[in-house]
């Protein structure tokens, strides 16, 4: 949720930080600006709408080597010119930009009001600008050192001021900044992404942090001024897989590597032998296992609706109760900690405000948390100090895909790992082992499809209304495909279990609201075709997301989506793939900005 990037070094900085704010555009989208140290000083530069509008808004001469940008969600105050990052303080000799949110804010500004600064914003933002050049310090590390010391909240904040050419200044508490080490140059971004085609080497701020960077180095210290000691890391991930190479969006890229990224997840894990998983990061051992009495799933969005899914396979297989809960309701209601639960955070990013908070909560309270996390080395990932990593890869598309179906890929190992230790005997294992082998193979079959998907979403996009249901393992596939759909065509979807159909939702079934229904051949098979009949005699129109075999369900469905038939408990990864192509071409089929859909934002580092 919003993007930082930062530059100092010897190269034209502008071409830099306008590549760098498109890569990280993803992150928020609605206002960007520049703060560039030309030779005649500090110029910042600023427009409401995408990084394209600020690049041609720039003038042409606009150079220096020392700058810092801003691609903006708003939070505070609408997305307009005035409102976008940078910000600066009465002088316009310091420029800033945040990540994050100012809680005491209001107060501040009063403040600075009071004692003369003009503040020209609606941002929580402007008020650290003000802040620094009041701190009235010489040395603009110590100076923002003053100005944070005052602050509640939550910042990543990337700062320069015209005093000290050629210094950048960085600090970190609560949303990540991350430095590039370059040659004789350095970078600092919100995430690699905006640094990897510059350079594969990092160093990550931890909360508290300061950084004080120029081109020959950088050197890390606490808010309370303690030497950090800090190491470089490498990026896992290398250009290419930040790009969108030949497709035509970052969602259908995404979806079209999950075959690899569920081969990825898998991979090393499995064990044929023992029909278990070995999953090294979880770090419990079979005896902590063991003790183990419930399982409680936290996660956001897609996230949340993997992690309601994650709980089915894990109570089904292991007979531990297992539930899921938005992490944003979790960490608000004073949830009760116990010591033989296993909490487990969901989360692509890693950074999800709410999440982390539920993270903290149930550590607080003494509990035991887990995380199944995509970006390796991000906050919650870091905080949980055990859990997995689903290897999807970087997702760039704000439409969750490939990390939802892999972050389910994890689940099965980890219910498999789980029940392994308990009841699930060696032959059912081994089941399961042999089913998750062919995963990939049986995901690239369903996207083999894509284009008869595309057929039935053209059908889709007429519609204003829909409805998606499954049952059991299931609902939390239609909740999915309705969630693709909503986010992307803007179509209202409403996902129900199929069985709570005829409870109140069917009063709205007619020839205008088509019903997706997610219908595996598993135990429910029956008594879902029920649900289906009930719509049919109402004259919903029904797409079938199914297994191939029954020959009643052609005349039955007004349109067929089909994916093979896995172990009952996979079957979710596979229904869910459809769902989110056909989301996808209705999304096209309505000129929507798919991988930027409105008011929406990758990753929610605030509340
Ligand atoms: C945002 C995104 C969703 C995502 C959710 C959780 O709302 O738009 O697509 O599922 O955050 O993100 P996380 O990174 O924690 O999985």
């Amino acid at each position: 949720m919003c993007g930082i990037v930062g530059y100092a070094g010897n190269q034209d900085a502008v071409p830099i930080l306008i590549a760098g704010l498109a890569r990280l555009e993803y992150r928020g989208y609605d206002s960007a600006g520049v703060a560039v140290l030309t030779r005649g000083g500090l110029k910042v530069h600023k427009a409401a709408g995408k990084i394209r509008q600020l690049e041609s808004s720039l003038p042409k001469r606009l150079r220096g080597n020392l700058a810092i940008g801003h691609t903006r969600w708003a939070t505070h105050g609408e997305p307009n010119d005035r409102n976008a990052h940078p910000h600066t303080d009465c002088s316009g000799r310091i420029a800033l930009v945040h990540n994050g949110i100012i809680e005491n804010a209001a107060e501040l500004r009063a403040q600075l009001e009071a004692a003369g600064h003009v503040l020209r914003s609606d941002t929580d933002t402007e008020v650290l600008a003000h802040l620094i050049e009041a701190a009235g310090e010489e040395e603009l590390d110590q100076a923002v050192r003053r100005a944070l010391a005052a602050v509640q909240g939550t910042y990543g904040i990337a700062v320069v001021d015209e005093r000290h050419p050629g210094r950048l200044i960085a600090a970190r508490n609560g949303s990540p900044i991350v430095i590039g080490v370059g040659e004789r140059e350095m970078f600092v971004a919100s995430d690699v992404a905006a640094l990897v085609r510059h350079t594969q080497q990092v160093v990550y701020l931890d909360d508290g942090e300061i950084a004080s960077i120029d081109a020959g180095g950088f050197r890390v210290t606490t808010l309370d001024d303690r030497p950090a000691a800090k190491s470089t890391a490498t990026v896992t991930w290398g250009q290419d897989a930040y790009e969108r190479g030949t497709h035509a969006h970052f969602m259908l890229k995404e979806i079209m590597e999950q075959d690899e990224a569920c081969e990825r997840a898998l991979r090393g894990r499995l064990d044929a032998q023992f029909g278990t998983a070995h999953l090294g990061g979880l770090n419990l051992t079979a005896r902590d296992l063991l003790e183990i009495r419930r399982v409680k799933i936290l996660g956001c969005g897609s996230a949340y609706y993997a992690g309601i899914a994650g709980a089915h396979m894990i109570e089904g297989l292991t007979r531990l109760p297992a539930d899921a809960e938005p992490a944003s309701e979790f960490r608000y209601r004073n949830p009760v900690i116990e010591k033989d639960t296993l909490y487990v955070a969901v989360s692509q990013s890693g950074e999800t405000a709410d999440t982390l908070a539920a993270v903290r909560e149930v550590q607080r309270k003494g509990g035991r948390v887990l995380g199944v996390i995509n970006v390796v080395g991000s906050t919650i990932a870091r905080e949980c100090g055990g859990g997995i990593y689903i290897h999807a890869g970087p997702e760039v598309s704000v439409a969750s895909t490939k990390a939802f179906t892999s972050t389910l890929v994890a689940f099965a190992l980890l219910a498999l790992h789980l029940g392994r230790v308990r009841d699930l005997s060696p032959a059912q294992g081994k089941r399961l082992v042999d089913a998750l082998q062919k995963l990939p193979v049986q995901i690239r079959e369903v996207l083999h499809t894509a284009e008869q998907i595309r057929v039935v979403a053209k059908r889709i996009a007429r519609f204003t209304n829909a409805f998606f249901i499954g049952r059991a393992a299931c609902y939390p596939v239609a909740l999915e495909g309705a969630q693709k759909l909503k986010e992307i065509s803007y179509i209202h979807a409403e996902a129900y279990p199929a069985s709570e159909l005829k409870h109140g939702p069917l009063a709205l079934i007619s020839p205008e609201t088509p019903t997706v229904i997610v219908l595996p051949h598993d135990e429910l098979y029956e008594k879902s075709l029920s649900s289906l009949e009930e719509i049919r005699a109402r004259r919903g129109p029904i797409i079938a997301v199914t297994h191939p075999g029954d020959e009643r369900i052609p005349t039955r469905a007004d349109a067929i989506l089909q994916v093979p038939q896995s172990e009952p408990a996979l079957d979710p990864i596979l229904l869910t793939v459809p769902l989110q192509l056909l989301a996808y071409y209705s999304a096209l089929e309505l000129g929507r900005d798919i991988d930027q859909p409105r008011n929406l934002a990758k990753s929610v580092t605030v509340e």
